[in-house]
C-alpha cells in the first residue's frame, strides 16, 4: 500500500525536487489518477469539428471508459457511456460513424434517441413496471469552448468556465480566432512513457538548446515569461527572434498571413499554454497547435496534434501548411524521444528526485496542482484502498 502524503511531502517539499518514481511507474497510483483526475476533470475531446452534423459521432477512451460522443438533432453535443441500459453490451464498436438518427444495440435491439432517451425496447411492455424513461443512456457532461470538445464524467463537475477561469479571463482566444480554426494536419504519436513527463516537458525550454537546435534558433530558450505560474492553466510568451513575420517553421517564417486578430507585439511572440490534465495549446501568430493528451496506462501516453489554420488561409491559392507540419513533427519526435528515455530512468531502483532549476519553476507547479488533486482525503477514504 502506498502512502501518498509522506512521499510526496517528503519528497517534493515546496515543489523544488522532482516528483518520486513510483508516480511515473505504479499502476496504483495510475488507478487513482484515473479516479482522481481524468474521471472527474475537463478532458479535452479534440475538435467540434468531429461532429459536424446530428448523428455525426465518435467514440472516446478516458482511462477504461468508452464513451460515445455526438451531436443531437438540435445541434446540441451529447456523450454517453457506450454502455447498453439493457444488459450493458458495448453499443459502438466502431471509432467514429453516423447515426441514422438513433443509436442502436447490436444485442436486442434497445433503441436510443440522440439525446439518450430510451425510444425502443422490443417487448419489454409484456414486463411489468417498465418504464422506458427510467433508462436513458448514462450520460457525461459536454462544454464546447473555442471549438474544442471537453468531456467531463464527474455526476457535479466544476463548471468549465470557473475550472479554467484565468485563461477564459485573461487571454482572449478570439485573437486568434480560434473557435474558426480548421484541422489541416493530425499526427497521433504513441509513447512510452507516462502521461506528466509530457507535460513537464513542455512545460520548460531548460532542454532547447540541447535537444532543439532548431526551435532554439527560432526562440532563444530564456526569452520568456509566465501568465499563469500556479494552478491548471500555466504558461505563457516565448519570443520569435525574427519578430514579426516569422513563426515556428523550417525556415523560421511564418506560414499563412496573421490570425486577424493577432497584431502589435503579439506579432513576435508564441504563447504556450497547458491546460490541465489534457491539453497544450501553442497560439503562433499565423496558426494553432493543440497537443491532446490521453493516458493510457502508467507508463503509455497518446498524443494527437493537431495543426489548426484558419479556412481564409486554407483556401488561398499556394497555401503550404507543410513548413509548420514538418518542424513541430520534428520537435515532438524529439520531445517524446527523451520523454521515454526519462521514463526508462525513472522506473529505475537508483532513480531518486532531483532538483529543479530557476527554469522549470512551471514544473514544480504542474506538480504541486497535481499532488493538490492527489492527495485529498475524500478520494483516498472513497476509494477504500488508500491511506489518507
Ligand atoms: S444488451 Fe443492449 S439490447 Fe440487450
Ligand atoms: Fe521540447
Amino acid at each position: 500500500m502506498i502512502d501518498f502524503k509522506s512521499y510526496s511531502t517528503h519528497r517534493s517539499a515546496g515543489g523544488a525536487h522532482t516528483l518520486a518514481g513510483l508516480y511515473y511507474t505504479s499502476p496504483e497510483v495510475f488507478e487513482r489518477e484515473l479516479e482522481r483526475v481524468f474521471y472527474k476533470r475537463w478532458i479535452c475531446a479534440g475538435r467540434s469539428s468531429r461532429i459536424v452534423n446530428p448523428g455525426d459521432y465518435f467514440v472516446e477512451t478516458i482511462g477504461r471508459e468508452s464513451l460515445i460522443v455526438t451531436r443531437d438533432s438540435g445541434g446540441a453535443a451529447r456523450a454517453f457511456y457506450n454502455v447498453c441500459r439493457h444488459r450493458g453490451t458495448r453499443l459502438c464498436g466502431d471509432s467514429s460513424g453516423q447515426f441514422a438518427g438513433r443509436i442502436q444495440c447490436p444485442y436486442h435491439a434497445w433503441t436510443f434517441a440522440l439525446d439518450g432517451r430510451l425510444i425502443g425496447a422490443p417487448n419489454m411492455s409484456e414486463s411489468a413496471g417498465f418504464r422506458p424513461e427510467d433508462y436513458p443512456l448514462h450520460a457525461a457532461h459536454v462544454h464546447e469552448w473555442n471549438g474544442f470538445l471537453f468531456l467531463n464524467l464527474d455526476a457535479n463537475p466544476e463548471p468549465f468556465e470557473k475550472a479554467y477561469d484565468p485563461l477564459i479571463r485573461k487571454i482572449d482566444l478570439s485573437r486568434w480566432q480560434v473557435s474558426e480554426l480548421q484541422v489541416v494536419h493530425s499526427i497521433s504519436y504513441d509513447i512510452r512513457a507516462n502521461w506528466k513527463l509530457a507535460f513537464q516537458n513542455y512545460s520548460e525550454c531548460y532542454h532547447c538548446p540541447k535537444l532543439h537546435s532548431v526551435l532554439s534558433k527560432l526562440t532563444p530558450y530564456r526569452d520568456s515569461w509566465n501568465y499563469f505560474d500556479e494552478g491548471p492553466i500555466l504558461g505563457g510568451p516565448m519570443r520569435l527572434a525574427a519578430g514579426p513575420g516569422g513563426s515556428m517553421t523550417m525556415d523560421g517564417k511564418a506560414c499563412a498571413q496573421p490570425l486577424a486578430g493577432v497584431a502589435g507585439e503579439d506579432l513576435g511572440l508564441i504563447y504556450y499554454f497547458t491546460v490541465f490534465p489534457t491539453l497544450f495549446l501553442s497560439l503562433h501568430p499565423d496558426y494553432v497547435l493543440a497537443h491532446r493528451v490521453q493516458a493510457i496506462s502508467a507508463d503509455h501516453t497518446r498524443i494527437v496534434c493537431d495543426w489548426l489554420f484558419h479556412p481564409d488561409q486554407v483556401s488561398r491559392p499556394g497555401f503550404d501548411p507543410q513548413p509548420a507540419i514538418d518542424f513541430w513533427n520534428m520537435t515532438n519526435r524529439e520531445d517524446w524521444m527523451v520523454s521515454e528515455l526519462s521514463q526508462q530512468g525513472v522506473s529505475s531502483r537508483a532513480y531518486d528526485t532531483g532538483p529543479y532549476s530557476q527554469l522549470e519553476s512551471l514544473l514544480a507547479a504542474f506538480d504541486r496542482h497535481y499532488l493538490r488533486l492527489m492527495e485529498g482525503a475524500s478520494g483516498a477514504r472513497a476509494a477504500g484502498t488508500l491511506p489518507a
